[in-house]
């Protein structure tokens, strides 16, 4: 076969047979198919797109081109559940929504990502415990898993190899944004993993990848109905991106929220329903619960109780972390030299969250080229939310920099993310829609 051909087909408009699918799949994961044929290949799927069978064949080839994992000998109590965000900023869910759910009796092998574009990774945010290992081995992720209930890892080599070459290269040939080059991203790595169910954070906004609801709805739906195939049962949540999540971004200031929020000391109200929305879908999905009132109340437990961050310790400390990190923290997490607040005047009323993002790169919390590496102790700290009244009393955030200058840089990247008004505007929900594969 001619991978020309292949490419042609797919410019015409037409439909890539089952056979055309595999020798692309099997063509990245021997790179025997040079990178500026799958680029060409990944532009005509950007303008024409894929079918449903095409998305679903790509989905199941590209999972099945490295190791699959098998949880069933591991003798689970429990579903074997992830969750999964297509990224935004100061999104550091996963720390609490992890234990949470394995505190509901899930289990949760959390295969995270770094950051990407403007976006935030889970993976760098683990680093910023000392000593964390975010690369064990299978052996060593599935013993967590199977003693703690979770375990929050980064990407392996070894998992649908064939997604991280052809990611490699969307990344850097502006192809990242087509539903069904995503759906199968995302979707392979999840089947890879092995899991009974998942749930997805579909956000939509300035911080997001997805900017109108129509989209973010569009890639729902096409994540549940191509994960149904794999008999991957999937829900999906739409959720706001339009402002910071939480009170932070940064590496370790964001691990810093996430153990207050763990120690039930603060809990910012529309992180609190994200974390908690996600985890009862967690339950739902997986029919540990039927009714989601029930669902939240006992995810709030799991906090209140300080189960959940009874579980967070122990998989910190399983995988190499401080054994008293959640009492300590402070101790363990980096600080910046110089920490000073930002001031402005007036209602805070829309945030550019992609510039608060970028500012975070800027600051040197974020990439600008791959394998670059991270100072995790800046960002900003106490950023105030939509609708708070800005004055000399209460700023709209704390940057945390290396330098005066870096921290100068700072106050005008945000500064001109933000806008600020006269009357605070309406209320706008954090969550959207709820896709359970019904719609
Ligand atoms: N995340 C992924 O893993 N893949 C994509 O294509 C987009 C987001």
């Amino acid at each position: 076969m001619l991978f020309t051909d292949v490419i042609r087909t797919k410019r015409d408009g037409g439909e890539l047979s089952d056979e055309q699918i595999q020798f692309l799949v099997d063509g990245l994961a021997d790179e025997s198919i040079p990178a500026e044929q799958v680029s060409a290949l990944a532009m005509a799927v950007v303008f024409n797109s894929m079918s449903f069978d095409e998305t679903a064949n790509l989905t199941l080839a590209m999972a099945s081109s490295g190791t699959v994992l098998d949880w069933s000998q591991e003798e689970l109590d429990g579903p074997v559940v992830d969750k999964h965000s297509t990224g935004g900023v100061g999104d550091k869910v996963s720390f609490m929504l992890a234990p949470i759910a394995a505190a509901c009796g899930c289990h949760v092998p959390m295969i995270s990502g770094r950051g990407l574009g403007h976006t935030g990774g889970t993976t760098d945010k683990a680093e910023a415990i000392p000593g964390y290992n975010t690369a064990p081995d299978f052996a060593t992720f599935k013993k967590v898993v199977r003693d703690t209930g979770c375990a929050i890892i980064g990407q392996t080599s070894d998992l649908a190899p064939a997604d991280r070459r052809l990611y490699a290269i969307r990344d850097v040939t502006a192809t990242v944004e087509s539903v069904p080059l995503i759906t199968a991203s995302i979707l392979s790595k999840k089947i890879a993993a092995g899991l009974n169910a998942l749930v997805m954070d579909v956000k939509v906004g300035s911080g997001a990848f997805m900017k109108s609801p129509e989209r973010a709805n569009k890639l729902a739906q096409s994540i549940i109905a191509t994960a149904a195939k794999a008999n991957l049962r999937t829900h999906a949540l739409i959720t706001d991106m339009n402002q910071v999540l939480g009170l932070t971004v940064g590496n370790a200031l964001e691990i810093q929220e996430v153990v207050a929020y763990l120690r039930n000391e603060r809990r910012e109200a529309r992180l609190d329903d994200v974390t908690l929305g996600l985890c009862v879908e967690m339950l739902v999905v997986t029919g540990l619960e039927t009714d989601r009132d029930a669902a939240r109340q006992r995810c709030d437990d799991a906090v209140t109780s300080g189960r959940a961050a009874e579980i967070f310790s122990a998989m910190v400390a399983a995988l190499g972390g401080p054994a008293d990190f959640l009492e300590n923290s402070e101790a363990y997490l980096a600080k910046a030299p110089v920490v000073r607040p930002i001031h402005a005047n007036g209602y805070l009323t829309t945030v550019n969250t992609r510039g608060v993002g970028n500012a975070i790169i800027e600051l040197g919390g974020g990439r600008h080229r791959v394998g670059e590496v991270l100072d995790l102790s800046v960002g900003f700290s106490d950023m105030a939310p939509i609708g708070t009244l800005l004055d000399a009393e209460t700023p709209l955030a704390v940057v945390h920099a290396a330098s005066e200058d870096a921290a100068a840089q700072a106050e005008i990247n945000l500064l001109a993310a933000c806008a600020t008004g006269s009357a605070a505007p309406a209320e706008s929900p954090v969550i959207y829609e709820i896709h359970s594969g019904e719609d």
